[in-house]
């Protein structure tokens, strides 16, 4: 037999092991029994000194080769076993329940609007949706605002700049005149929506908050109609015992007006007997007509509630500004 011969039956040997290997321990050791420094293969290269002086550069190649055939087999092995390494011992099971990991919360102020907005569903309302950047058509002119009303005034309004008149809607109620002059009547819409107002920030003020507005239109809609609707969904947020009391007051786009005072353990606790609440009233027929509505046919309500207002009374809150902070500490709260 020469050492030619051997070489063969050797490389395919090797080839077997290093396959085999059935982790990176096991390849390392492979390796050393085959190309180590007292490996078989390196045995052979050390034979090749015993050969005839010219038979000896064949086999010398023929060593080299299989040498550089074995290190690349070793390579790609190592590479299959590190991936095989970097897997999960087990499939992952796709269809398991998640995990009870902390996932995060919605924010209070979110979760008082998803209670009320949950509430009025269930009555037939559905959600609408405005701009922030009106013009003074929808906020104002369109709910019979007069134009000399302090609210519209630069102190009190944010205007945008260089937009002929447009503003920062300092309430929702402008998505009323939207949705009504795009939908015949009648109409049930609930209206979540940020608002703006030229407020110097402290406890209970700041330039931006939430309103939530409500719109009831329909043939022969009464006064108690709103009070039981707003009786229904204050004692679904605030508790059963909730009692509510309308109080004459003054908005232009109704008439009658009130502000609604609610009265509960709540309200006990901060010290009051009644606090208010929410503004509302039958809506102007005025704004009927603006709209297009007949008001000989048509009559409705209006509510707009602070939707930073109820979270503070709801959870205890004593300042408006910890709302915006996004410090979780108090965030997870809730
Ligand atoms: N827009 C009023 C405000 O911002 C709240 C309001 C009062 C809305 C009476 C209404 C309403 O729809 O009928 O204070």
């Amino acid at each position: 037999m020469s050492l030619l011969d051997d070489i063969e039956p050797l490389k395919q040997a090797a080839l077997a092991e290093l396959k085999a290997a059935a982790d990176l321990a096991a390849l390392e050791q492979a390796k050393g029994a085959w190309l180590g420094p007292h490996g078989k293969f390196t045995a052979l290269m050390k034979q090749l000194g015993a050969l005839p002086k010219e038979e000896r550069p064949a086999a010398g190649k023929r060593i080299n080769q299989t040498k550089v055939e074995l290190e690349a087999a070793m390579t790609d092995r190592r590479r299959e076993l590190e991936l095989k390494a970097a897997q999960p011992k087990e499939p992952t099971d796709f269809t398991l329940p998640g995990r009870r990991r902390p996932l995060g919360k919605l924010h209070p102020l979110t979760q008082v609007t998803e209670d009320i907005v949950r509430s009025f569903r269930k009555i037939g309302f559905a959600v609408a949706d405005g701009p922030e950047v009106e013009t003074e058509y929808y906020c104002f002119d369109a709910l019979n605002t007069p134009q000399d009303h302090p609210a519209r005034d630069v102190q009190d309004t944010f205007y945008v700049e260089g937009t002929d008149g447009r503003l920062l809607r300092t309430h929702t109620s402008s998505v009323q005149i939207r949705v009504m002059k795009k939908q015949a009547p009648p109409v049930r819409i609930l209206v979540p929506g940020r608002v703006y107002r030229r407020d110097t920030p402290d406890a209970t003020h700041n330039p931006t908050f939430h309103q939530i507005e409500g719109l009831y239109v329909d043939r022969q809609v009464t006064v108690g109609d709103l009070k039981g609707t707003v009786e229904y969904v204050f004692r679904q947020l605030l508790g059963e015992e909730t009692r509510i009391r309308f109080r004459p007051h003054y908005f232009s786009y109704t008439e009658p007006s009130f502000e609604i005072d609610f009265s509960n353990a709540l309200t006990k606790k901060m010290g009051k007997e009644w606090l208010e609440i929410a503004g509302c009233g039958m809506v102007h027929p005025q704004v009927f007509e603006n709209v297009g509505y007949d008001p000989e046919i048509w009559t409705g309500w209006a509510f707009g509630f602070g939707i930073e207002r109820i979270a503070m009374i709801r959870y205890g809150i004593n300042d408006i500004r910890l709302f915006y902070e996004n410090d979780l500490r108090f965030l997870r709260q809730f």
